[in-house]
This record gives structure tokens, C-alpha cells and sequence, in this order.
């Protein structure tokens, strides 16, 4: 396509210069050089990408006399009357001006060497790309060059350097990268320069300063970086030094104060850092002053109370200190002074009063103290009064009200005490009130419901007090408005169509009674909606379904009852919903799941019942889920593996019952689990997901928990499971049984200290070991290597005297039933102590079926796979695994069976843990002994096991046996 179109343009131009041949006999006038210019420029012409309406179509060799009889031009006037072109009198191009005239091209074909007269070019605001040929030079009479807002890239060619007539350069808006040439320093005649906005980096050269005739510099946004070259300080003519926005750093140079002429300085968004040099105030004519987002430092020099043009300073986010000088009062033409985000401090100056044309003063985030000097009121034209994040004072002055224009008054964040100004509003103009976070109390004053224009306002945090349904009037712009943290009561009022275009609305934390009227339907621009922390009593009227423009909706805190609408699935919008502590009823709506942009759901703290919908895991954004404190029942859902955004799940309290389906897998950022307080059962998920989680409750998972009675009273609680009607005769036998283990004192095993029993629960309240049970310390290498060979030799000891102190010296024997590094718990001193004694049969029990089986899997003697006969041998087995475990650092797992063939030649290092130390000659022999006597254990023949206080008896003695 581009290569046909550029074929046709080619045949044209040798046709058109057949045509000059025939007519030159008849036109005198028409010179070599015409000619020359003319096709040259049609070269470039020819260069350029036709776009659909072929630009320049002036530019031809042809005459259209026939057709339009008013243009009426000869050949002579080729290409002089072209669009855009400018000849002298010699009829020799000396002028280009094709601005914003739609060229798509480079200028690689422009004819450098053929304009030898040009003057004058101006291409900006096209589309032009590539670089900038160094053939520029070759126009050696150029005064004007503007070549901005373009796509040119590559550096700037260093020989513009010589064009020694250049007045005017403007190459800003490209993309040119690489420095300045150094030697744009010798363009003498050079009255603007303007590079701004491309991606020129390195320093700005000294050799600037060499350009005495300057007036512009314009240099913003690119990414010059070292200091502002003193040689700048040269360029006595300078008025516009435009350097904002670049990487510039270092002090801004003293000598700068030197351009007394100079109208604009405007340095903001760098990193100057020193102080703002005192002789900023020797430039009379400066009329704006822009040096915020520095790193300047020290005091704001009072000299700049001597640039009486001065209508704009602005000096914000810097860490100016000090007082702001008095002086300032002096500059009676300033429109906006902006000095927020420093470290200012002292008081606001009286003499501010004085800065009649003032439309702007932005003093927030300083540090500023006393009260707002009463002279403020005399600035008739302001517009903006900000003075938030300072440590001001007192009252907010009557006077104040005088500002007749006055749209922003911002105050907050201060300690403003009594009252607001009895007088605001008088014009009915402010739209921005905001006085949060102060000190104020009182009622509202009656005159803010003249305030008709209010867009914004801001009362939250402060002791103020009044009728909520009262004190506001009708504000048709209404967008924000913020109550909360105060002592505002009465009932939410029914006319919210006074406020139509209200987006925020948060009373939070107030004393605010009744219901919510059903008219907060009429809020439909609603966004954001905080009641929480109020007394609001009733349902959720149905209407909130038509709030679909909600995202945040908080609602915790109150009495709010009854059951959650079904409206409520329409709030598709919604972000955050917190409904907790309150007392809302029935069962969770299930089309909750078309929220589908909810992160947060908080339900917690109700009486929500029946099971947890598994719509909800179809909210795939939920990153906190909380039905905590609740009465939910049945199976947790498996789907709740879809929430991949999950950080916290809070099911504690409730019914829950059952094993855990899910497996947590795909959860990558979950920080929290809390399941206890429920009935689940079963092994937790073992994805690294829930592992990694902070899970509450784990201590024993669902049924037992650390209970603090008092501060220095841990105990560790159990729950036993709940009793079918017909088995309540069977409790109290196992109770009288716990009743006779309370009794029992040994070092090696935890202590019961008793039970609590009601006609839902059992309780068992033991002694709390906190480092915790076997199994997870040996699962954990930092654990594991804690747990060296003398002190697992000492945890097997412990759990043998404890074996046998139960099987042999009570009366009748107790048997463990469920032997296994779970039940062995650690006291600080690594000392076993074996849990659950005696009442494995009760915490294992399955309710459907009252004889299962005990134990754990992996752990159980092989002669219960037939028989129900469990007796104290069944735990010796157990010992067995238990021994092999703690020595291998892990559950022997299948490798049992090999065990119990190879009682003769066993190599021990195939049984030791990897991740401690060899052990020493004398504690290998141990090992060895422990193998040996857990090997007997393992016997499959319940007779030829050995008894535990034989064991205990061995282990005790080893030196007696080995040999
Ligand atoms: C700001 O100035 C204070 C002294 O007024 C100084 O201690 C602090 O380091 C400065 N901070 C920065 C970021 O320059
Ligand atoms: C609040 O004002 C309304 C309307 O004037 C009134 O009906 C209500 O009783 C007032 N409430 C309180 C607590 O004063
Ligand atoms: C809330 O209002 C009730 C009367 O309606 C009052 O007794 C109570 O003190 C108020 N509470 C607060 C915190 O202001
Ligand atoms: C879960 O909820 C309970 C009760 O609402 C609360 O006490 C507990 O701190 C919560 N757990 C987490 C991890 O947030």
C-alpha cells in the first residue's frame, strides 16, 4: 500500500518535470534554483507516509487553471506559493511553517543542502520520528527551528551547535535522549531553548550559561540529574527557567539569585536539598516561585517578603523548618501560598491578613501552634483555607465567617475546642467543611444547614452532640459525609432524598437509636455506608437492595435482628460487608454468592444456623471469611478450597461437626484458621497452605483447648463428645473412672486435675505442658535436633515408668488404649508425660458405634484386627512403636514388620535419626538396648511381649543387662 502510493508520487514528479521543460522557453522567470527547491522539497514530500488525505496538496508542479479560474498562478510562483512556504524576494525559500499539518515521516530526506536561504522552520505538533540528521547544520541561515511535539528520538545532534544564527530552538515533546551537546553553549544569538519533556538525562552542561542572550529555558520533565550549574546565574535576561520535574540535586546554587529578571522559576519535583539561598529575594520580577517536592531544608528566607510581583509560592513537601517570616505579608499581589507537608513551626503570622488578592493558603502537615490569627477574616477573595495536621488551637475564629467566597475550610486534625462559628455560611459557598479529629463540642450550629452548597463535610471524631434527624439541612451536592466517633442520637432520619448525591455516609460510633427507615433505599448514589457501633434495633429493611452502587457496607455493633433479606444478593458492588455482633438470625442467604466482588465478610457474632452455604466459596476475591460465634451446623464445606484469596477463616464457636474435606492447598496467602470451639474430628489437612497458617486451636485440633483461668493458672481443656439418649448409663461408669484417675500422681503423667460435666458436654481439665506433644517436635527439624539422644533415651524411659505404674501398681489395672507420640507431651525440661491415660475409650469413642476400635492407626497391636480384647499388652505394643519412632526420629511406618525377623543382626545406624550427631560409644549402647527391648515389644504373640515394668525394670539398670 505505502510502496504504491510512493510509486504514483514518483511517476508524477518525472511527468510534472516534463512539464517544467516545455514551459521554460515561455516563463522567464523561473530560476535553476526554483526549480531545485521546488523538487527537492517534493522529495521530502515524497518521503513522507500518505496517510488518507495526502498532505501538502498544494505542493505540486501543476496548475489547475482550467477548473478554478481564480487561482491564477504561474510557474514563476513555484514552490513560493506552496502551502506553508515563504520566499524572499529572489523567489528562494526562506520560510517553512508546517505546523500541525498531519506529516508522518523522518526528516532524513529533508533538503538540507538545497534550502540554502531558509531562515524559518517550523514542523512542530506533527508526527514526525527518527533521529535529527547532522545535514541540520547545512542550514547555516537558520534563526527559528521548532521542532516540538513530534516523535523524533536519538540524541540531539551536537553540530546544531552550528548554526550560529539560531534564536529560537524548540525541540521539547519528542523523545530525544542521551545529554545536551555541550556545544548548544556557543548558539549565542539563542533567545529560548526549550528540550522539556523527552528523556534527556546526564547533567545539564555549565556551558549553558555561555547563552547571554537567553530569555527561555525550558528543561522540565526529563531526567537531568547532578546540580543547577552556577553558569546559569550568567543569563542575565533570563525570565522563564523552567527546570521542574528531573532528577537534579545538590544545593540550588546562591549566584542564582543573580537573574533579576527573571519572571518564572519553577524547580519543583527534584532532589534539591540545602536551604532556599537568601538571594531568591533580589528577583523583583518574579511573579511565580515553584520549589515544592524537594528536599529542602533550613528556614524559609524572609527576603522573599521582597518579590512584591510574586503570585504563586509554592513551597510544599520540603523539610522547611522554622517560622514562616512575617515578611510574607508584604507580598500583596500573591493569589496562592502553598507551604504544606514541611516542618514549619510557631504560629500562623497576623500580617498574612494583609494578602488581599489571597485565593489559596495551604498550611496542613506543619507543625504550626497558637490559634488562627482573627486577620485571616479580612482576606475577602479566598477560596481555600487548609491548615490541617498542624497543633492549632482555641476557637475557630468568628471571623472567619467573614470569607464571603470561602468554598474549602479544612481545620482537621488539630485541637480545636468549643463550638463552630455561629456565622458560616453566610454565602451559602462552602463546599469542602471539614473539622474531624478535633477537640469540638457542642451542638452543630443551626447555620451549617445554610451551607446549601456542601460537598463535603467532615465532623467525625469530636465531642459534638445533637439530634441526628435535626441538624442538617438540605444539600443537593452532598457527596461525603463523616458524624462518626461522636454523640449524636436520635433515629436515623426518613428524608435522605434531601441528600441525593451522597456517597459516603458514616455516623459509626455515635448513639444512634430505632431502625434503619426503609427510605435509605432513596441513597442510590451510595457507596460507602458505617453504622456500626450505634444502638439500631430491627430488621434490614428490603429496600437495601437497591443500594447496587455499595461496595463497603458496615453494619456491626448493634442490635439489628431477624433474618438477612435476600435484597441483600442484589448489592453486586459489594467489597466489604461486616454484619457482625448483632443479632441477626436464620440461616446465611445463600445468594450471597453474586457478591462476587466481596474481600471481607464478617457475620461473626450472631445467631446465624444451619450449615455455611457452599455458595459462599464461590467468592473467589473473600480474603477474610469470619462466621465465628454463630450456631453453624453440619460438615464444613469442601468447596471452601475455592476461596484461593483466603487470609483468614474464622469458624470458632459453633457446631460444626465432622471431618475437615478441604485441603487449604491452593491458598497461598491464609494467615489464619480458627476452627475450635466446634466438633470437627478426624486428621488436619496437611497441605503446606493450613500448615503454614497461625491456627488457633491446635493444641489437640477441635477438642482441646489452652484455657487461662487466671493468669497463672493455664490448664489445657478437653471436650468429650456428647452421648446418644441410652448410653447416658455408660457415662457415669466412665466418669467414676475419671473420677479415680484424678486421684493418680506420677511424674511421667499429665496431671487430670478434674472434670466438668453438663447435659451437653464433658469437660476434662488437665495440667497444660507447653512445649507441646512429641509427634509435632520430632515432625520439626529445628525441634528434632533440640531433642538430642539423652534426652529422647530419657522420653522413652518416662513413658516405660508410666506404662508400668499403671498396668502394675493400680488397682484395677489402666490401660492406655492409644499409645503414641501424639499423647506424650514435654515439659520444659523435655520430661515425658503421657496424656488421655484411661480415657482413650471415652475421647475415642464414636457415638454411633460404642465398641470401635482404639488408637491410632500405625500404632495399634496386630491381635486387635480380631479381637476386641484390649489389655495392657496392646500398649506395650504401642510402646514398641513409640521407642522406634523417637530413636529414628519419625514413625517406623511399614519397616515394623521387618523389625521384629531381625532381632539378631540389626544394624543399628539404619535406625537412627539423620538429623542429629552420631551418638557416643555409651549412649549407642542404650540405643542399642531400647532397640532390642522394642523389637520384644513388637512381637506379634501378645504372650511373648515383654511386661512394661519389665521394660521399665531393664531400662533402669542397663548396665545389668548388657552383656
Ligand atoms: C529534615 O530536617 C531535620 C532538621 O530540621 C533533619 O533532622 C532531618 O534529617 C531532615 N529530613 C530529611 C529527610 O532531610
Ligand atoms: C429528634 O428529633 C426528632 C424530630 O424533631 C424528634 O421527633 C425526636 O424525638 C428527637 N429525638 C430525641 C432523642 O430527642
Ligand atoms: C446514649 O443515649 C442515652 C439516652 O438516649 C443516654 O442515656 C446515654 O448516656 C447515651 N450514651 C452515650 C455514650 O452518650
Ligand atoms: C475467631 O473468632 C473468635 C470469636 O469471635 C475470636 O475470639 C478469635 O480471636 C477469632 N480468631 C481469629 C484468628 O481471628
Amino acid at each position: 500500500m505505502a510502496f504504491s502510493s510512493f510509486k504514483k508520487v514518483f511517476s508524477l514528479l518525472s511527468l510534472a518535470a516534463l512539464a517544467v521543460l516545455h514551459s521554460s522557453f515561455e516563463v522567464v522567470s523561473l530560476s535553476v534554483n526554483d526549480e531545485s527547491e521546488a523538487n527537492a522539497l517534493l522529495n521530502w514530500k515524497a518521503s513522507l507516509q500518505n496517510q488518507t488525505l495526502s498532505p501538502l496538496p498544494s505542493w505540486t508542479l501543476f496548475h489547475n487553471n482550467a477548473t478554478n479560474s481564480s487561482i491564477n498562478q504561474n510557474t514563476s510562483s513555484i514552490p513560493c506559493s506552496w502551502f506553508g512556504i515563504s520566499c524572499n524576494h529572489a523567489g528562494s525559500v526562506i520560510r517553512l511553517n508546517l505546523t500541525n499539518s498531519g506529516l508522518k515521516g523522518t526528516l532524513h530526506e529533508f533538503p538540507y543542502s538545497s534550502l540554502s536561504n531558509l531562515a524559518y522552520v517550523d514542523l512542530s505538533m506533527n508526527e514526525l520520528f527518527g533521529a535529527v540528521p547532522i545535514e541540520i547544520s547545512h542550514l547555516s541561515k537558520l534563526i527559528y527551528l521548532d521542532l516540538s511535539f513530534n516523535n523524533l528520538s536519538g540524541e540531539i545532534p551536537p553540530q546544531i551547535g552550528l548554526l550560529a544564527n539560531l534564536e529560537v530552538l524548540h525541540l521539547g515533546e519528542n523523545q530525544f535522549n542521551g545529554s545536551i551537546p555541550q556545544d548548544i553553549g556557543q548558539l549565542k544569538s539563542l533567545n529560548e531553548l526549550s528540550l522539556f519533556t523527552n528523556h534527556l538525562h546526564g547533567c545539564i552542561p555549565p556551558s549553558l550559561g555561555n547563552l547571554s542572550s537567553l530569555t527561555d529555558l525550558y528543561l522540565n520533565d526529563n531526567f537531568f540529574s547532578c546540580s543547577i550549574p552556577v553558569s546559569l546565574g550568567n543569563l542575565s535576561n533570563l525570565a522563564y527557567l523552567y527546570l521542574h520535574d528531573n532528577q537534579l540535586s545538590d544545593f540550588i546554587p546562591p549566584k542564582i539569585g543573580n537573574l533579576s529578571n527573571l519572571v518564572e522559576f519553577i524547580m519543583h519535583n527534584n532532589s534539591l536539598t540545602g536551604p532556599i539561598p537568601s538571594t531568591i529575594g533580589k528577583m523583583e520580577k518574579l511573579t511565580l516561585l515553584y520549589m515544592h517536592e524537594n528536599q529542602l531544608s533550613g528556614s524559609v528566607p524572609s527576603e522573599i517578603g521582597n518579590l512584591k510581583s510574586l503570585i504563586l509560592l509554592s513551597l510544599s513537601s520540603n523539610n522547611l523548618s522554622g517560622s514562616i517570616p512575617t515578611s510574607l505579608g508584604a507580598l500583596s499581589n500573591l493569589t496562592r501560598l502553598l507551604m504544606y507537608n514541611n516542618q514549619l513551626s510557631g504560629t500562623i503570622p497576623k500580617d498574612l491578613g494583609n494578602l488581599k488578592s489571597m485565593n489559596e493558603l495551604d498550611l496542613s502537615f506543619n507543625q504550626l501552634n497558637g490559634t488562627i490569627p482573627n486577620s485571616l477574616g479580612k482576606l475577602s477573595d479566598l477560596e481555600h483555607l487548609i491548615l490541617r495536621y498542624n497543633q492549632l488551637f482555641g476557637l475557630i475564629p468568628q471571623e472567619i465567617g467573614n470569607l464571603m467566597k470561602l468554598k474549602t475550610l479544612q481545620l482537621g486534625t488539630n485541637h480545636f475546642t468549643s463550638i463552630l462559628p455561629e456565622n458560616l455560611c453566610q454565602s451559602g459557598s462552602l463546599q469542602y467543611f471539614g473539622v474531624e479529629n478535633n477537640h469540638l463540642s457542642g451542638p452543630i450550629p443551626k447555620t451549617l444547614r445554610n451551607c446549601t452548597s456542601l460537598i463535603r463535610v467532615r465532623l467525625e471524631r469530636n465531642q459534638l452532640f445533637g439530634n441526628i434527624s435535626e441538624d442538617f439541612g438540605v444539600y443537593k451536592n452532598l457527596q461525603f459525609m463523616g458524624l462518626s466517633y461522636n454523640k449524636f442520637y436520635g433515629e436515623i432520619s426518613h428524608n435522605w432524598r434531601r441528600f441525593p448525591q451522597l456517597t459516603t455516609l458514616n455516623i459509626a460510633r455515635n448513639n444512634i437509636t430505632g431502625g434503619i427507615p426503609l427510605e435509605i433505599g432513596d441513597l442510590v448514589q451510595l457507596q460507602s455506608l458505617d453504622l456500626s457501633f450505634n444502638r439500631l434495633v430491627g430488621e434490614l429493611p428490603k429496600e437495601f437492595g437497591k443500594l447496587t452502587s455499595l461496595t463497603k457496607l458496615i453494619l456491626n455493633g448493634n442490635k439489628l435482628s431477624g433474618g438477612i433479606p435476600p435484597e441483600l444478593g442484589s448489592l453486586t458492588n459489594l467489597e466489604y460487608l461486616d454484619l457482625s455482633t448483632n443479632r441477626f438470625g436464620n440461616s446465611i442467604p445463600t445468594n450471597l454468592e453474586n457478591l462476587l466482588k466481596l474481600h471481607y465478610l464478617n457475620m461473626s457474632n450472631n445467631k446465624f444456623n444451619l450449615n455455611i452455604p457452599v455458595q459462599i466459596c464461590k467468592l473467589a476475591h473473600l480474603s477474610q471469611l469470619d462466621l465465628s460465634h454463630n450456631s453453624l451446623d453440619g460438615e464444613f464445606p469442601s468447596q471452601i478450597d475455592n476461596l484461593q484469596s483466603l487470609e483468614l477463616l474464622n469458624v470458632s464457636y459453633n457446631n460444626l461437626s465432622g471431618f475437615i474435606p478441604a485441603t487449604f492447598e491452593n491458598m497461598r496467602g491464609l494467615l489464619y484458621v480458627d476452627i475450635s470451639y466446634n466438633e470437627l474430628e478426624g486428621p488436619l489437612p496437611n497441605s503446606k497452605a493450613f500448615q503454614d497458617a497461625h491456627i488457633e486451636a491446635l493444641q489437640g485440633y477441635g477438642t482441646v483447648y489452652k484455657a487461662e483461668l487466671t493468669s497463672r493458672n493455664i490448664v489445657a481443656v478437653k471436650k468429650l463428645q456428647s452421648l446418644r439418649v441410652g448410653e447416658i448409663a455408660r457415662q457415669k461408669e466412665f466418669l467414676n473412672e475419671i473420677k479415680a484417675l484424678t486421684e493418680i500422681r506420677h511424674r511421667n503423667i499429665v496431671k487430670l486435675h478434674g472434670f466438668c460435666s453438663h447435659s451437653q458436654h464433658t469437660f476434662l481439665i488437665y495440667e497444660y505442658l507447653e512445649k507441646g506433644c512429641l509427634a509435632t517436635i520430632l515432625s520439626n527439624d529445628g525441634g528434632a535436633r533440640e531433642l538430642d539422644w539423652n534426652k529422647r533415651v530419657n522420653i522413652i524411659e518416662g513413658v516405660a515408668h508410666a506404662l508400668s505404674y499403671m498396668h502394675h501398681d493400680c488397682s484395677p489395672p489402666i490401660v492406655h488404649r492409644d499409645i503414641s507420640s501424639k499423647n506424650i507431651l514435654l515439659d520444659p525440661d523435655y520430661e515425658a508425660h503421657v496424656s488421655d491415660f484411661g480415657t482413650a475409650k471415652l475421647l475415642n469413642q464414636d457415638s454411633s458405634n460404642w465398641s470401635s476400635l482404639a488408637g491410632t492407626y500405625g500404632y495399634i497391636a496386630p491381635e486387635l484386627a480380631y479381637t476386641m480384647k484390649i489389655t495392657e499388652k496392646c500398649d506395650v505394643y504401642s510402646f514398641g512403636v513409640l521407642a522406634i519412632e523417637v530413636i529414628k526420629g519419625g514413625h517406623p511406618g511399614e519397616s515394623i514388620s521387618i523389625l521384629s525377623t531381625m532381632e539378631e543382626n540389626l544394624l543399628l545406624k539404619d535406625w537412627l535419626d539423620i538429623r542429629l550427631p552420631p551418638p557416643t560409644l555409651e549412649v549407642e549402647n542404650q540405643l542399642i538396648l531400647i532397640i532390642k527391648l522394642a523389637i520384644a515389644c513388637l512381637r506379634a504373640n501378645p504372650e511373648s511381649r515383654p511386661t512394661m515394668h519389665m521394660v521399665s525394670q531393664v531400662l533402669s539398670t542397663p548396665s545389668a543387662i548388657i552383656s
